[in-house]
């Protein structure tokens, strides 16, 4: 099987749509490095005076917004009843762990290749060491998502892979803490992690994530829990009173705070479910409510 072909080896649109966007990033990347370093030039590239410290970021960006993507998938397909979605969970799974990759050997890059030091800081600074363990959870996902090792693990590859969601919750506080004053970006992430954490808790405590209502309810608990999120940082990290941040969330002429982007991510997910679902029954969960339904 191809990235590009389902598992009938016919050409699969969304697959292919899919690989190739997974590689864009990395494309681009790979083109402002070399744009960026003609012979003799000085500081001046197109990723900037420090290119090594702007593609980790980049790197990190990516790896963490697959991640999510992956993540999204199981709720989408639920919520948008488009079971095929599931042909590219493990290709944006893969995308994750190559970039967070990438991250690693663009940081020993930066480090000049001093591995007794750059492995020594993984060891000492707290926000490396969590994304060290991040990534060698990635690692383990990715060494177990081929054919034979799913047919191999059985139900436990189930029970391996809930591990992606120890996975988000250290890659966003590795996020976090790398990041100076402002925390703008990992709010985002971390508010999309919760929404999509939501969808989870709701589905597994039995509720019907075709009920506009409940994801309408979700919506609001992620965009509260975000805004929460970041007030907490802040107060933590930097002492600005939880007031202060809250009453950001109310202003609208410098930014638009995280919380309301996932406020309206969830509530388009929300529309997106009651179009889909208008004439429509979920399925039943599991074989014993299939039974019961019966
Ligand atoms: C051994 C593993 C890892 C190392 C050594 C590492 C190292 C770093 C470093 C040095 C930075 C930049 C810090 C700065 O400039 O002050 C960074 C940022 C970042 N890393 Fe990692 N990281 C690792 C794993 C991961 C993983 C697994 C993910 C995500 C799945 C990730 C996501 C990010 C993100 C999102 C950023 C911030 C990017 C930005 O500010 O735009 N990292 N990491």
């Amino acid at each position: 099987m191809t990235p590009w072909t389902d598992r009938a080896g016919n050409l699969s649109p969304l697959k292919a749509v899919a690989f190739a966007g997974t590689l864009v990033p990395a494309l681009l990347l790979a083109y402002y490095a070399v744009k960026g370093f003609p012979q003799g030039a000085g500081a001046s590239t197109l990723l900037g005076p420090r290119p090594f410290t702007a593609a980790i970021h980049e790197t990190g960006d990516w790896a963490i917004r697959f991640l999510l993507m992956s993540l999204a998938v199981t709720p989408l397909r639920r919520i948008g009843q488009w079971p095929k979605l599931i042909l590219i969970r493990r290709m944006l799974g893969i995308a994750a762990l190559a970039y967070a990759l990438g991250h690693l050997v663009l940081y020993f890059f930066d480090q000049n290749w001093d591995v007794v030091r750059a492995v020594s800081e993984i060891a000492l600074r707290i926000y490396l060491t969590i994304g060290f363990v991040a990534l060698l959870g990635l690692v383990a996902l990715g060494a177990t998502s081929t054919d034979a090792a799913i047919k191999k693990l059985g139900r436990n590859w189930n029970r391996l892979h809930k591990i992606v969601y120890g996975i988000g919750i250290l890659a966003a506080l590795h996020f976090f803490m790398q990041s100076k004053a402002d925390v703008y970006e990992p709010t985002l992430m971390a508010g999309f992690f919760m929404l999509l954490m939501f969808y989870r808790l709701a589905h597994w405590r039995g509720l019907s994530l075709m009920s506009p209502l409940v994801l309408i309810a979700i919506a609001v608990a992620a965009a509260l829990s975000t805004v929460v999120v970041e007030a907490a940082w802040y107060g933590l990290a930097t002492g600005v009173p939880p007031s202060r941040v809250l009453w950001a969330n109310l202003q609208f002429s410098y930014t638009i705070r995280p919380g309301w982007w996932v406020l309206a991510t969830g509530l388009g997910v929300a529309a997106l479910g009651f179009v889909r679902s208008m004439g429509k029954a979920e399925a039943p969960r599991g074989r014993r409510a299939a039974r019961a339904a019966a």
